[in-house]
């Protein structure tokens, strides 16, 4: 049985409405769209990503990530210089080392790929904020985040014995000239290790990026291929969060919060809105959000396949991530967007 309900007064065309509240009057012009509009990604919001490769080696093209090269110092330099003129104000540097080892060693190298290309950055592009990757996972020949013991026939990451390889590593970085360090390693403990021996060194200008909440994501699959960084065995499920984990995130940021970070970040970003909102709610720290390399490549996948409409999709994307709470946005797409900007 149904019922029909009758309105009491039929809709007149034409006719006075009782209508009194229409949101639709903040949107009928784009003038107007604009007045009342919240959220505006800048590229001065955004940190561009970049792969350093050894001038041994080729410039490449990661194949899961079109538009993203692996480079050497020279054309990271440039590409660094030509991401300053597009409006982009900070870089996030990676480094593919020339060899490999248990402790990765060479990531302390002076000479490293990531030091010259800091010291590149810095001469050229002086106003130009560089940070770097703080991880042991590019130089490891087992590719995990830090020292592996074994313990029992397990092996697994020891953290107490990472740690001071993470400091070399960040002090480093610091010493070639790097604004920030961005440790990735999940270790318990980094950033107050990592604070210290900055600090230990004259280096207190240096500030620390962590990578608070940093979860065990699929997502990350792409940036494997481009970092050259896949574990040789088993994954990073000890030491990355659990993605079902809310309160959990928040309990590593505030560690991180204590331990003295300086801008605190959740990643990756799309799939982790909510402990974006959370950390901005709960913490008076810059909050920065990884929009991750997993992310990147299902835009360009559907974009090139005319399923989407591949720049409507990423400005959709960046503002939410901004909306969700993070103040800045590390993003691959950092400087197409920065071209199409009109601020
Ligand atoms: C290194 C590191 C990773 C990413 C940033 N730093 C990979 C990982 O943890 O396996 C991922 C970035 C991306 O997917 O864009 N630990």
């Amino acid at each position: 049985m149904t019922t029909t309900k009758t309105l009491e007064k039929p809709i007149e065309t034409g006719a006075k409405s009782e209508l009194t509240v229409r949101p639709r009057r903040l949107r009928r012009s784009e003038g107007i769209r604009s007045l009342v509009r919240e959220t505006i990604v800048r590229p001065e919001d955004l940190i561009y990503p970049l792969f350093v490769v050894p001038n041994s080696r080729q410039k490449a093209e990661i194949g899961a990530m079109p538009g993203v090269w692996q480079m050497r110092v020279r054309e990271v330099v440039e590409e660094a210089a030509r991401a300053f003129d597009s409006g982009i104000r900070a870089v996030l540097l990676f480094g593919l080392p020339e060899y490999k080892d248990a402790t990765g060693s060479s990531s302390w190298d002076p000479s490293g790929p990531v030091q010259l290309a800091i010291e590149g950055i810095k001469r050229q592009v002086p106003q130009m904020t560089v940070m770097a990757d703080v991880c042991l996972c590019e130089y490891t020949d087992h590719g995990h985040c830090g020292v592996i013991v074994d313990r029992n026939g397990t092996k697994d990451v020891d953290n107490d014995e990472t740690l001071p390889l993470l400091v070399k590593q960040a002090v480093s970085f610091a010493q070639a000239g790097a604004d920030f360090v961005a440790p990735s390693d999940m270790m318990d403990g980094r950033i107050g290790s990592i604070r210290s021996g900055l600090d230990g060194r004259g280096l207190s200008d240096v500030g620390i990026m962590a990578y608070s909440a940093k979860f065990a994501s699929g997502f990350y699959g792409p940036f494997r291929e481009a970092a050259e960084s896949t574990p040789q065995f088993g994954d990073r499920r000890t030491y990355q969060m659990d993605p079902a984990n809310g309160r959990e995130a928040l309990r590593e940021i505030e560690l991180d919060f204590e331990e003295g970070a300086d801008i605190l970040m959740v990643k990756p970003a799309l799939s982790y809105l909510d402990i974006i909102r959370g950390a901005r709610d709960n913490f008076p720290l810059p909050i920065a959000a990884y929009n991750v390399s997993g992310e990147y490549s299902m835009v360009k996948a559907a974009a090139e396949r005319g399923w989407i409409d591949g720049p409507r999709v990423t400005n959709e994307i960046l503002t939410s991530i901004k909306r969700a709470g993070a103040d800045l946005i590390i993003t691959y797409h950092a400087t197409e967007f920065a071209k199409t900007y009109r601020g």
